[in-house]
Order: C-alpha cells, then sequence, then structure tokens
C-alpha cells in the first residue's frame, strides 16, 4: 500500500429520508475502505454525517408542526442509529446545523465575497423544490427538471441573488480533469463530467431569499440571505476536519483521498466542488468515485413503486456481517447492481454458510476428533498444500490491489474462491480417509494447511465482516481483535498446539420467503430462437465427478473422462484438450447433459455431454458453486 494517510467521505445524507440501500451502501462501503486502510497500517480518518438545511426540511418541519432544529435532531438519529447498527467506525459525524461548520461556511463566503469571487445579482429561471436546484430556460428537459430521474414540473422564478463566479474556472477544470486522469472515477464518470464541460459553465447561484426559505447559513453580507444548500453541504468535507478551527488537523486530512458519492451527484462533486475549492486556493481531491445504483430487479428504487429495500429488514434477518458482506460483493464498484432476495440467499447460502460455514465446521471437528482439539502440527507440503499455500496468499495480496484500484468486490471473490479451494483441497487429500487409515501425520498437515487458509481469508476478510470473522479467528485461537496485515501475507500463522475451540454456526442456513417479483418482460435477443420451457425440460443437465481423465491418442484436442453421476459411472469425450491438463480434472464437479444419446467422437464412445464456456480462445467448464454430490439434477 503506497499511501501514508488515508481519508475517505460519504455524501452527507439528507436528514429527510429514511435510511435505506443506497445510503446504507456508501457507508458501508467506505466503513470497508476505512477498515482495510487501518488493517494495513495506514493512518485512516472516515468521516461520514448528515445534510440538514434547505426547503425540504423546512416543509417537512411545517407539516409536524415543529421547528425545523427540532425536526432535524429527531430525524438524525435514524442514520445514527443504523450505522451503530452496521459496525460503522467512522472518526467524525458532520451536521450541517453544527455550529461550527455554519461558522466556516461564514468565513468562507465572507472571504470569496470580500474577494470578488461572489456578486450579485438579478436572476431568472426555473427552480426544482425536489432537487433544490435552478436551471436557466435552455437547460430544461421538455420544461421539466433535467436531473437525472427526476423530470418534475419546475417553477418560474426571478429574483436577486448571490453568485460565485464558477463560469471563471471552466477551462481550469477541463484541463485539471484531463490531466489528472484518477481525480474522477470510474473513467466513464470523467467522461460524463467533460461532457458536461462542454456547455459553457455558468456561474453558481448560492443564495436563497430568506422571504422564500430561511432554513440555512446566514450569508454573514447579508442577512436576507441564506446560503445554498448543496454550497453549505459540500463544505462539510472540509469543515469536519478543522478548515478555519484547527490547522494541524486540517494540514493532516486535507486532501481527502476518496469521495465516494453515488453517480446521481456526480456534477455536484467534479464541477462545484472543485471550483469551489480553487477559489479557496486549497489542493483538490485525490479521487471523487462515483458508484453505480442498487435496482430493485431491474427498476429503479422509488418510493413511489414501493420498492425501496429496507436495511434493516435483512440486518434482521441474515445478520450485520452477511448484509455487509453482500453490499461489498456483489455490485461491481462503478455499475449498478441489483437488489433481489434470491442473489441475497444464493450468496449467503454459497459463499458463507456452504464454503465459508462448511470449512470450518469440517476442519474444526477433524481438529476435534483426530488431533486432540489443537492445531495440529504440519509435516513435509507436498503439491497440493504448497497450491493452496499459494492460492490462498495470491488472494490475500489481490485483495491488496483491489483495495488500492477500488475494486474491493473482487477482492472479495479471489477470497471466497480460495475458500472454495480449501474445500476441493479437502475432498481431494480426504482426511477421513487418512485419518480411518491412521496416516496421522499427512492428517496434520492437511489440517494444519485447511485451517491456516481459513486464519488467512478470515483475516482478510475482517475489515468486511468484523464479528463473524473475530468468531472464526477465536475458534483457530488467534483472537477476535482486528488482526495484524504483517501475519496475513504469511504461511505458517498458527502455532500447532494452540487450542482450537469448538465451531459456532456462524451462518446459519435459511428458508427463502421470497417476495413476489412482479412480472418479468422476457428478454428478446436478436436472432436466438426463443422455447418453452418444456422444451427445456427435455434436457436432463446433472452434476457429474471427474474420476480419471486422460488424453484421447492420436486426437490432441481430446480428453477421455470417467464420471460419476450419483453412483453411475459413464464415459464422456470431450474437446477441452487445449484449456485442461487432464490431472487438474479430478475430483471436479462438473455439470453435463446427462440424456444426450451416446455418440462415438474419433471412435472413442461418449456417453453424455459436459457444458462449457467457450469466447474467441478461452473455454471454461461449467462447475457448480461449492460442494454438491454427483447425479444432483441442474436447473
Ligand atoms: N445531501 C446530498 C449529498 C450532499 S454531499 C455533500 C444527497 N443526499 S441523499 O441522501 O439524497 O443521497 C445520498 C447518496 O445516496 C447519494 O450518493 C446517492 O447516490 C445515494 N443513493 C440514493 N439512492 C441510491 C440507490 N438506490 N443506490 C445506491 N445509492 C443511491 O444527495
Amino acid at each position: 500500500m503506497s499511501r501514508t494517510r488515508y481519508y475517505v467521505t460519504t455524501p452527507i445524507y439528507y436528514v429527510n429520508d429514511k435510511p435505506h440501500i443506497g445510503h446504507a451502501y456508501t457507508t458501508v462501503l467506505a466503513d470497508v475502505m476505512a477498515r482495510y486502510h487501518r488493517l494495513f497500517g495506514v493512518p485512516t480518518f472516515f468521516l461520514t454525517g448528515t445534510d440538514e438545511h434547505g426547503q425540504k426540511v423546512q416543509q417537512a418541519a411545517q407539516k409536524a408542526g415543529v421547528d425545523p432544529q427540532t425536526h432535524v435532531d429527531r430525524t438524525v438519529v435514524r442514520f445514527q442509529h443504523l450505522w451503530q447498527q452496521l459496525g460503522i467506525t467512522n472518526d467524525a459525524f458532520i451536521r450541517t446545523t453544527d455550529a461550527g461548520h455554519k461558522r466556516v461556511v461564514q468565513e468562507i463566503l465572507q472571504d470569496l465575497y470580500d474577494r470578488d469571487e461572489i456578486y450579485r445579482a438579478e436572476y431568472d429561471g426555473w427552480y426544482c423544490v425536489t432537487c433544490e436546484r435552478f436551471y436557466m430556460e435552455k437547460d430544461l428537459l421538455n420544461g421539466t427538471c433535467p436531473e437525472a430521474g427526476c423530470g418534475r414540473k419546475v417553477e418560474p422564478i426571478r429574483e436577486t441573488n448571490y453568485f460565485f463566479r464558477m463560469s471563471r474556472y471552466q477551462e481550469w477544470l477541463v484541463d485539471y480533469i484531463q490531466t489528472h486522469p484518477s481525480f474522477i472515477q470510474p473513467d466513464f464518470r470523467r467522461n460524463e463530467t467533460l461532457g458536461f464541460l462542454r456547455k459553457p459553465l455558468q456561474d453558481l447561484c448560492i443564495s436563497r431569499p430568506k422571504s422564500r426559505l430561511n432554513w440555512g447559513v446566514e450569508l454573514p453580507f447579508d442577512s436576507q440571505f441564506v446560503c445554498y444548500v448543496w454550497f453549505d453541504a459540500l463544505v462539510n468535507y472540509i469543515s469536519a476536519i478543522g478548515y478555519r478551527s484547527d490547522p494541524a488537523l486540517f494540514e493532516r486530512w486535507w486532501p481527502a483521498s476518496h469521495h465516494l458519492i453515488g453517480k446521481d451527484i456526480l456534477t455536484t462533486h467534479t464541477v462545484y466542488w472543485p471550483t469551489m475549492l480553487k477559489a479557496m486556493r486549497l489542493p483538490m481531491p485525490e479521487t471523487v468515485f462515483a458508484h453505480g445504483w442498487w435496482l430493485s430487479g431491474q427498476d429503479k428504487m422509488s418510493k413511489s413503486l414501493g420498492n425501496v429495500v429496507n436495511p434493516f429488514d435483512y440486518i434482521e434477518r441474515f445478520g450485520v456481517d452477511a448484509f455487509r458482506y453482500f453490499l461489498t460483493a456483489e455490485m461491481s464498484l462503478g455499475q449498478d447492481a441489483s437488489f433481489t432476495e434470491v442473489a441475497f440467499m444464493r450468496r449467503y447460502q454459497a459463499d458463507l454458510a456452504n464454503d465459508l460455514g462448511n470449512l470450518l465446521s469440517r476442519v474444526v471437528k477433524l481438529i476435534g476428533s483426530h488431533c486432540g482439539g489443537r492445531v495440529p502440527s504440519p509435516g513435509t507440503m507436498g503439491e497440493d498444500e504448497v497450491r493452496i499455500r499459494d492460492v490462498t496468499l495470491a488472494a490475500a495480496k489481490d485483495m491488496v490491489d483491489a483495495v488500492e484500484r477500488m475494486r474491493v468486490d473482487q477482492g472479495v471473490t479471489g477470497l471466497t474462491n480460495a475458500i472454495r479451494e480449501a474445500n476441493r483441497y479437502l475432498e481431494r487429500r480426504q482426511p477421513w480417509v487418512l485419518a480411518r487409515d491412521g496416516r496421522q501425520a499427512e492428517l496434520e498437515t492437511v489440517l494444519y494447511a485447511a485451517a491456516e487458509c481459513l486464519r488467512i481469508v478470515s483475516g482478510m476478510l475482517f475489515p468486511v465482516m468484523p464479528t463473524k470473522m473475530g468468531e472464526l479467528r477465536a475458534v483457530l485461537g488467534v483472537g477476535t481483535e482486528a488482526p495484524s496485515f504483517d501475519r496475513l501475507r504469511e504461511w505458517g500463522g498458527l502455532v500447532p498446539g494452540t487450542p482450537v475451540s469448538a465451531a459456532p454456526i456462524l451462518f446459519p442456513r435459511q428458508e427463502s420467503k421470497p417476495t413476489p417479483v412482479p412480472a418479468a418482460t422476457p428478454v428478446e435477443v436478436e436472432g436466438v430462437m426463443s422455447i418453452e420451457y418444456t422444451d427445456f425440460q427435455k434436457v436432463e443437465l446433472r452434476t457429474a465427478k471427474i474420476v480419471q481423465a486422460e488424453r484421447v491418442e492420436g486426437a490432441d484436442k481430446l480428453l477421455r473422462l470417467q464420471v460419476e453421476i450419483g453412483g453411475e459411472a459413464r464415459q464422456i469425450v470431450a474437446g477441452i484438450a487445449k484449456f485442461y491438463a487432464p490431472e487438474t480434472l479430478i475430483g471436479r464437479t462438473i455439470v453435463v447433459v446427462a440424456n444426450l444419446k451416446p455418440a462415438k467422437i474419433r471412435g472413442v464412445e461418449s456417453n453424455g455431454m459436459l457444458l462449457a464456456a467457450s469466447k474467441d480462445d478461452v473455454l471454461r467448464l461449467v462447475t457448480v458453486d461449492g460442494e454438491m454430490v454427483s447425479g444432483a439434477t441442474v436447473k
């Protein structure tokens, strides 16, 4: 890790909203990033908070019959409560109604006004109450609010206001973005901002007359106005770390390493914010990273559609750590992702209950019954042990790279794959057979290797699932506290003889209670024939275990496989020799078409067909996700 310090922020959330999955996601992601940096020994500051001014808050308070401050004091706890439940380790929680923050906003406004960065003028335009944004006539989309996903009616507005001379920074900003590719990430978001900057940039209206809105920070040079909510809100990133109040603290943390945001607030963060900072003569944040949106199935989540995912429901059913795991692993960072109960259950059962939970309970049970309940002493490592060691250490190393590249999802996938490998390793080495045959030295070597894999992977997954990984590590006798990273980079950290306690069920199996999903529109792919379900039913797909594999003489593309399909032995000939060495296939569970008429391929009988994915020069066998007996139906 090349950083010497790490300052990560989330957007500050509108205090009016009920916390939903979108808020939970950015905050969990920031927490995971912060925890990884702390694990890697990088001094870290993690900031989140709430955006408490503006028209919507004023209106909601009026509706509730209370003053706005009382209203925000009541609503802010919903966020604070959720963060507490989710194990969020923010170092500060900023509220834009904090006296200190308001003072900093006023000082900035005064300074910019004194230096003619802010001026007074008459404004003629349109206003969207929901987005709290002004638009020029030409910005409207068919006469409605042009903000992505809004499209609401706008109101005409003519009034005197104060403006920030944003337009004077347009050229500088374009140049800055082009010469600092890591400033806006992912790359396609950078292009989006550059696209936006192809049109002339307007000056930014930063005031609201009190006659219309008085819930905001008063302009220090004109008490008839309050500050525009976005100008006030963006300042949180510096006011919270001591700008104009604690120079040493500010010096320590600014510029931010990562401003994590959702894609809908890209313009405010990559146009307004950098130009504001430039006018303030402050350095730019290193990276503004815009993640995609969580969709409900394929649809946008919206209150009106009634499909907004409530994080509390999932936390209650599956636990905090499984929820954190799903959010982290499921969204390819930068892209939109679909939140469905089916996807959640799949990951929960496959990755957590089956792969991770099973490996732990198998290893601990075998250590209990054959090694006196203590970490066994490993003997010489064979080829299999070397492989599981290399796979595990590579996954741990890749996780570090993944954090640097903001692809924690990929890092997590690598670690779960290592667990899967360890399960396969046990299948191959069959410690239960070694125990039966009294091959104690080999048995201890195998169990040590599997337990070591668990120690490293659980340490590397600790930032994602701190409670469960703590419990797992306590079983192995390596403590519940955050692990030391140096120990996770090296094989052999478990000390033979250390007592291993009984394994708790980390991820109890869950019954699926599928929520009704609206009928999906069938996707028509051009040039692909649609078939009825009954047609598909004619194909009998089953899992098969490869027990033997060899090349077919005289046919350099073919392998002859002996497979077991639920007690039945079969021979299948497959054109995969270019992609797989025969010995690497033994023990794998693949998927085959079991009811295909037997055929002769190059004179060799083939009784079934295996499934594989192929594109261009790559071919990969279709396997099952986790452990499964042979002969199981695939559908
Ligand atoms: N208050 C402003 C941010 C000011 S930051 C100086 C704001 N607040 S918000 O509460 O409306 O949104 C906060 C974040 O939640 C945004 O980054 C937004 O993208 C994110 N999400 C809202 N719905 C979402 C999903 N369905 N999925 C993922 N994130 C989404 O904007």
